[in-house]
């Protein structure tokens, strides 16, 4: 509580020095006025009636008394004065530059920052949480204005295909049944980045609705693969499974399996976009593992696709992420299902992570949650 610089402290130097200042001026006035009054009144009183003798001595105890006691109120009373105005001065000093951080803050300017203040730990802390507030309302600020930026680039390729057909429809260049189908996907595609903004701003509020219950890691795994298949020999990638574990884990089935579909997805468009499969010249292979390492179920999808450069690695998670060599935005994804996922496995408990040696040399996505005991 009271550490060196803490503010109780400093509070109680200065009523400390208050006391102190009085019970030194009571012994010095004392000290000084006593024998000069003692002195006179002796010298009035009659030697040979100890009677005024007495008076004498008592009313000369009375007046210096009341003199060292007026001199030490009225010198106590000065130095509370001096001590109350240092210790405002620098009350004030520390809380005017938080006063102002704060009304720059409200004013919506985040570059606010506050240094430590000449008083006490607890006006440090103070700035401290003021400085952390001001950063994380900039963050959050500049994530917003980039969401805007991203959310509008995604919009702009569909908006303008469908205008380029419309344009060729009026020219005549273009006819009203070819169009169609090109409209059509173009309105699908709109479609798809409102439900998945939707779904993203949800995992990312922590808004999204889980149902928790035991199931089997591996069961789940299977299903995903099971749905994949078809997907993955129309592509012509191999598509392997290996079992090792049947623990079990607190798992919402219809969410976990979302995150593993992403994955195989993912690692699909990767095999092929590596010139693999059925279109390329070289076989591609997606390889499914669910292990167990201690307390923990880990499930590893490794291709040998595009694989991702290290300092691209770490931006695979952010919401829109283009990653790899320029990839073709106007029919893949949005950029979204890793977010969505990384949300989903916290939510779990679990982890999600990437791991790749380089660019064209594969990728392994890693997705962990507690084992159920
Ligand atoms: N296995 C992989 N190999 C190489 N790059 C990958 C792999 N998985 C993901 N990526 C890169 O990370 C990006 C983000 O993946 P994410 O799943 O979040 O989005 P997406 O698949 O592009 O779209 P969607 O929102 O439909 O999932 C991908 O666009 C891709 O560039
Ligand atoms: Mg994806």
């Amino acid at each position: 509580m009271l550490t060196r610089r803490s503010i109780a402290r400093r509070f109680l130097t200065g009523a400390a020095v208050v006391v102190g200042v009085a019970v030194v001026t009571i012994f010095v006035v004392d000290a000084l006025v006593s024998p000069a009054i003692f002195h006179a009144h002796l010298m009035q009183a009659d030697l040979s009636n100890p009677e005024t003798v007495l008076r004498h001595v008592e009313e000369g105890m009375r007046s210096s008394n009341m003199i060292a006691l007026a001199v030490a109120i009225l010198i106590a009373v000065l130095a509370a004065l001096l001590v109350s105005l240092y210790l405002a001065t620098r009350v004030s000093a520390s809380l005017a530059p938080l006063a102002a951080a704060a009304r720059q803050v409200a004013a919506g300017d985040y570059t606010a920052r506050v240094d430590a203040g000449p008083l006490g730990a607890e006006f440090d802390e103070l700035t401290e949480a003021v400085n952390a507030m001001s950063q994380r309302l900039a963050s959050v600020e500049q994530s917003r204005t980039r969401l805007f930026s991203d959310l509008a680039h995604e919009m702009r390729t569909p908006i303008a295909v469908v205008q380029a057909q419309l344009e060729g429809i009026e020219d005549g260049v273009v006819g009203v049944e070819d169009s169609i189908p090109v409209l059509r996907a173009q309105a699908e595609r709109l479609t798809r980045l409102s439900s998945d903004i939707g779904l993203l701003s949800q995992a990312q509020e922590h808004a999204l609705r889980y149902e928790f219950a035991p199931g089997e890691v591996a069961s789940v795994v299977r299903g995903c693969v099971d749905d994949m298949a078809l997907r993955y020999r129309e592509a012509g990638v191999q598509l392997t499974l290996d079992v090792a574990t049947h623990a079990r884990a607190q798992l919402d089935t219809a969410r976990f399996a979302q995150v593993i579909t992403n994955l195989l997805a993912n690692a699909l468009n990767a095999t092929v976009s590596a010139g693999r499969g059925r279109t390329g010249d070289r076989g591609g292979h997606v390889h499914v593992g669910v292990r167990r390492h201690g307390n923990e179920v880990a499930v590893q999808v490794r291709d040998d696709g595009v694989g991702i450069s290290p300092e691209e690695l770490p931006h695979v998670f952010d919401r829109f992420a283009r990653v790899g060599p320029a990839r073709d935005r106007s029919s893949g994804g949005f950029g979204i299902g890793l977010t969505v996922a990384r949300a989903i496995m916290s939510a779990h408990h679990g982890r999600i992570s990437a791991d790749s040696p380089g660019p064209g040399r594969g990728a392994t996505f890693t997705v962990t949650v507690p084992v159920l005991h």
